[in-house]
């Protein structure tokens, strides 16, 4: 597995201001060499205040494309919906220009659900320029989760699948989440954690050879640039 580049920071302020910082200028050196530039964000807490941060950035928004690397299987206006968290703290101010691809359907099976998204996933530019992922204590990693069969997680390994629907049963709600093989395509790939507790559980995971969890499954895969972002 290629380097792990791990980037420590003293405080959550310096970690949310400095990776916003360096997904700002990905996208910025995306845009200067392909014209436009597209960013996948993981739901959860950690990442609002990077959010806050990113949103105030002066790019060419207009020429981003935005969407979400996992949600829960409910309404975009329910309050465990990473579109609503999305919505509320990064699709604001300068970034209400980019192009913000709901994972969202009404579809009312999971099948016509994946093939929904699975085609709306076309019109974004991939693969993805930034793809920034969180994790959980279990070791999940958007909604790919050691509980999960192998197709869940990384869909047939020969399929060109992007889309996975994901029912854990660790987890609530089910889900629909890019599946290992669509992360792994990132041009850089981030991992976004704090706290000692994740960190210890992230570092147990990577060595662990034993059994691969989610997350180190897809750094294992990972075929761009590896970046983890921590703080206390
Ligand atoms: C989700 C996320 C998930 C998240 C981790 C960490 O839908 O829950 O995509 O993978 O990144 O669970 O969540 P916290 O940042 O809240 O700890």
């Amino acid at each position: 597995m290629a380097e792990v580049n791990f980037h420590e920071y003293d405080s959550r302020v310096d970690l949310d201001i400095c990776l916003a910082r360096e997904v700002g200028a990905a996208l910025e050196i995306a845009i200067a060499e392909r014209g436009h530039a597209s960013l996948a964000v993981s739901g959860g807490r950690t990442p609002v205040g990077m959010f806050q941060q990113l949103r105030q950035m002066r790019l060419q928004w207009d020429k981003v494309w935005i969407t979400l690397v996992d949600d829960r299987w409910v309404p975009p206006s329910h309050t465990d919906s990473n579109e609503l968290l999305v919505r509320e703290h990064l699709l604001k101010y300068h970034v209400e220009a980019a192009h913000f691809v709901s994972l969202h359907t009404g579809a009312a099976s999971a099948e016509a659900a994946v093939a929904e998204i699975e085609a709306r996933l076309q019109a974004i530019p991939q693969p993805f320029d930034v793809l920034i992922l969180g994790m959980g204590e279990d070791g999940h990693t958007a909604s790919l989760f050691p509980c999960a069969s192998e197709l869940e997680i990384a869909a047939a390994p020969d399929s060109t699948q992007s889309v996975v629907a994901v029912n854990p049963s660790t987890a609530p709600y089910a889900r629909i989440s890019l599946t290992l093989a669509a992360i792994a395509q990132a041009r850089k790939l981030v991992v976004h954690l704090t706290g000692t507790k994740k960190r210890q559980i992230f570092e147990q995971a990577l060595a662990n050879t034993s059994q691969r969890l989610p997350i180190a499954r897809v750094l294992d895969a990972a075929r761009g640039p590896k970046h983890v972002y921590w703080a206390e």
